[in-house]
């Protein structure tokens, strides 16, 4: 049985036929790098085929600080899409917190309909970081007027502390920094971005409604073992960083047990394949081509794909207080072990509105992934 548009989620008892279809309402990215120029230009459909919103990141060079720069780059993104892509996506614009930054900035930028969060970067921790903040208790009028007027706090929540084992630097960033900003602030709504680890599942899990997480699907299928298998595997290398098994397990666990606290955010980060494949890679993982299907394939193998559409689609709204989409999104479960079956290309050429195209390999490259968007 397909489960009809109408009755989004439900899911026959022989959801893994090969044919069978699970349509579920049109997802959401809590979560996105899309970049500028050329590379906007490449990926920016791979998002827009998929999701109806996403939350872009601001980390560009230079970072978007000032609600203007936001409203500009919705403009250039919009611009990036072709045809029928542009009418059924809506970026969501987030802007860069800096220790300088005016919270009268924030508050016109929502108050325009321009900014939807603003993302903490701890200064240094990973790509276009800089500029960042380097305490969270160096910015607390503009975490007060956040608090104030409902902005969501985004955090890339990791130390960067050289003397914190870079596998711990989530687990500390718990204790020394989430910790204390949640006592101050207890109003602020927080998203706690890409967690890694069990530590971090349990902390959101245990905490006030005011405090959600998003999951990408890289993580929930690899491990660190990942990054070595056989060699220096530079596609596996993301910040933060992939952890042991048991991160991995207590992440899958959260995912799909149905609680409003875990949705969506792919972290999809594309880098060139030179950018990746060079004595210092760059951090960042290209999962937007395949990341429905990649989340579908996570939540068969754990007997949860009734609860897809709640974790895809349903929390990732109510927690940023907007409507759940109108429109719906199917899959088509594909027989893996036919010879049809249609694997993950190797690597991408993208074009991008220049003579050279955007080189980039996707998560799962050569994969078969039991799902697929129809
Ligand atoms: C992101 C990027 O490339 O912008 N990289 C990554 O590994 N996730 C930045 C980030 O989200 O940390
Ligand atoms: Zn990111």
């Amino acid at each position: 049985m397909t489960p009809s548009p109408t009755s989004p989620g439900a899911t026959a008892p022989d959801a893994t036929a090969p044919g069978t279809r699970l349509t579920i309402r049109r997802p959401d990215d809590w979560h996105v790098h899309l970049r500028d120029g050329a590379m906007l230009r490449a990926v920016v459909g791979h998002t827009a085929r998929q999701f109806a919103r996403a939350i872009v990141m601001p980390n560009l060079r230079p970072p978007i600080t000032t609600a203007a720069a936001a409203a500009a780059y919705r403009q250039r993104i919009l611009a990036a899409l072709q045809g029928s892509e542009a009418a059924g996506f809506t970026p969501l614009m987030t802007a860069y917190l800096t220790e300088s930054l005016d919270p009268a900035e924030l508050e016109r930028g929502q108050a325009e309909g321009i900014l939807t969060a603003a993302k903490f970067y701890p200064a240094g921790a990973t790509t276009n970081s800089d500029a960042g903040v380097r305490d969270l208790a160096h910015i607390g009028p503009v975490l007060e007027t956040m608090e104030r007027i409902g902005l969501p706090l985004l955090i890339h929540g990791e130390v960067t502390d050289p003397a914190v084992d870079i596998f711990d630097r989530e687990a500390v960033f718990i204790e020394r920094q989430l910790i204390p900003l949640l006592a101050r602030h207890p109003g602020l709504k927080v998203v706690f971005e890409h967690i890694t680890t069990a530590d971090a599942a349990a902390f959101v899990a245990g905490a006030g409604p005011n405090l959600a997480a998003t999951i990408t699907p890289h993580h929930l299928h690899i491990n660190r073992n990942a990054l070595f298998a056989g060699g220096l595997r530079p596609d596996f290398y993301c910040l933060p960083v992939a952890k042991r098994e048991r991160h991995r397990l207590a992440l899958r666990a959260a995912a799909t047990s149905g609680n409003p606290k875990f949705f969506l955010g792919t972290d999809t980060a594309p880098h060139a394949r030179e950018a990746k494949e060079s004595a210092c890679g760059c951090a960042g993982i290209y999962n937007a081509p395949y990341a429905i299907e990649s989340y579908a394939t996570v939540f068969e193998q754990e007997g949860a794909l009734d609860r897809l559409e709640a974790f895809a689609s349903d929390f990732g709204p109510r927690f940023y207080g907007l409507p759940p989409n109108a429109g719906s999104l199917s899959l088509e479960r594909q027989d893996t072990e036919a010879e049809a079956a249609e694997a993950v290309p190797v690597a991408l050429e993208l074009a991008n509105g220049t003579d050279h195209p955007t080189r980039l390999v996707p998560f799962h490259a050569g994969e078969v992934l039991p799902w697929r968007l129809v």
